[in-house]
């Protein structure tokens, strides 16, 4: 460590723009970890059943706000999950009333409860213009679902059958592009209008495909999208430590009970909550960017949602943070991001 290196790093409170927060006693063992880290967070609708319309997305705020414990100062930003059957008034009521303030698109089958997803997005056109019309951004899980496609192509392959085209053709759509994995991701992002920007999470920064591959299978290193070549890690680090406003903060922490996980056919997830600020912080540190780093988790997104940037501050100071094996989530067992591992910035408070 170079002698000039801050003991102490100061940011504005953070926000988390995407996150899994799951329902019922799970959601109560998770929530607080989000709480503890971030002042909001864009919470995804992919429950079982999806929440697919207002009634359904105030409910699931409120069983949220019920979750949270006593005193702490946590605000959900809620999303609405389109279908092929999205009603573009329901949308634009839902926005206009704060029930909601984005939209997901998943494409059907492309992940973890997206089974009712869109199909073809053609199938969502008018909702789309008119989510461009009022100004509501559309986040999107960019990965095509076509069993032809590798797994390992399939987002780079869905940026140029879907993404770009729409783009092009709704100029005037805000669009996140979710948790991107790749330098063709971000090479569209970097290259597209300021009405484009991109989400990156912890974990694709700090592991390549590798870690999920070498010496045995790790399913504690699985999400989709799935983590890439080394190429792709580098071309994210990059994207984040750059100060560009594009590119923010969104763990996508999705946790699965363990035995969800260490399974013959294991879930897609991983839950990097409990630490998220801190295995960001480290990358940060590593590409000699720390300065940079209070763009990427506090101001960048309130930037593009149109948000006023949160009051106060959080501080994280250096010192040994080991990560546990497991954490109890309210009854369930998860495994954590980093389980095993000591990570460097330990957040106060
Ligand atoms: O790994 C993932 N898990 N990716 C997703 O897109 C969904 C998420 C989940 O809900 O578990
Ligand atoms: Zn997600």
């Amino acid at each position: 460590m170079a002698s000039d290196s801050p003991i102490t790093l100061t940011i504005r409170r953070p926000d988390d723009w995407h996150v899994h927060l799951r329902d019922g006693a799970l959601l109560a063992g998770v929530v607080p970890h989000t709480a503890r880290q971030f002042a909001r967070a864009i919470v995804m609708p992919n429950l079982s059943p999806p929440m697919t319309d207002c009634a359904g997305v105030a409910a699931y705020r409120e069983r949220i706000m019920a979750a949270l414990p006593e005193g702490m100062d946590f605000t959900p930003l809620m999303t609405l999950y389109l279908t092929d059957a999205t009603d573009p008034d329901e949308v634009a009521r839902g926005f206009a009333d704060g029930v909601f303030v984005a939209a997901k698109l998943y494409p059907a089958h492309a992940t973890t409860g997206s089974a009712h997803g869109v199909t073809d997005v053609a199938n969502i056109r008018a909702v789309l213009e008119r989510m461009a019309s009022i100004g509501m951004p559309l986040l999107v899980h960019g990965e095509v679902t076509d069993a032809h496609v590798d797994i390992f192509d399939r987002e780079a392959v869905f940026i140029d059958r879907t993404l770009a085209p729409l783009v092009r053709e709704l100029p005037e759509l805000n669009v996140v592009f979710e948790h991107v994995t790749t330098q063709e991701a971000v090479q569209f992002v970097e290259s597209a209008g300021a009405n484009v920007a991109a989400t990156i999470t912890p974990q694709h920064l700090h592991i390549n495909r590798n870690a999920m591959l070498v010496g045995g299978i790790r399913p504690h290193m699985y999400c989709l999208p799935v983590a890439k070549r080394e190429v792709h890690r580098l071309a994210l680090r990059q994207a984040a430590t750059s100060g560009s406003g594009k590119f923010f903060l969104g763990t996508d922490s999705a946790p699965h009970a363990v035995g969800l996980k260490e399974a013959a056919c294991g879930c897609a997830g991983i839950f990097n909550a409990p630490f998220a600020l801190e295995s960001y912080l480290a990358v940060f540190e590593e590409e000699g960017a720390l300065d940079k780093f209070e763009a990427f988790a506090s101001l960048n997104g309130p930037a593009f949602y149109g948000l006023p940037v949160n009051a106060g501050t959080v501080t994280l100071e250096r010192g040994p943070v080991p990560v546990p094996e497991q954490i109890d989530a309210n009854g369930t067992a998860i495994v954590p991001f980093h389980a095993g591992e000591e990570l460097g910035w330990r957040l106060l408070g």
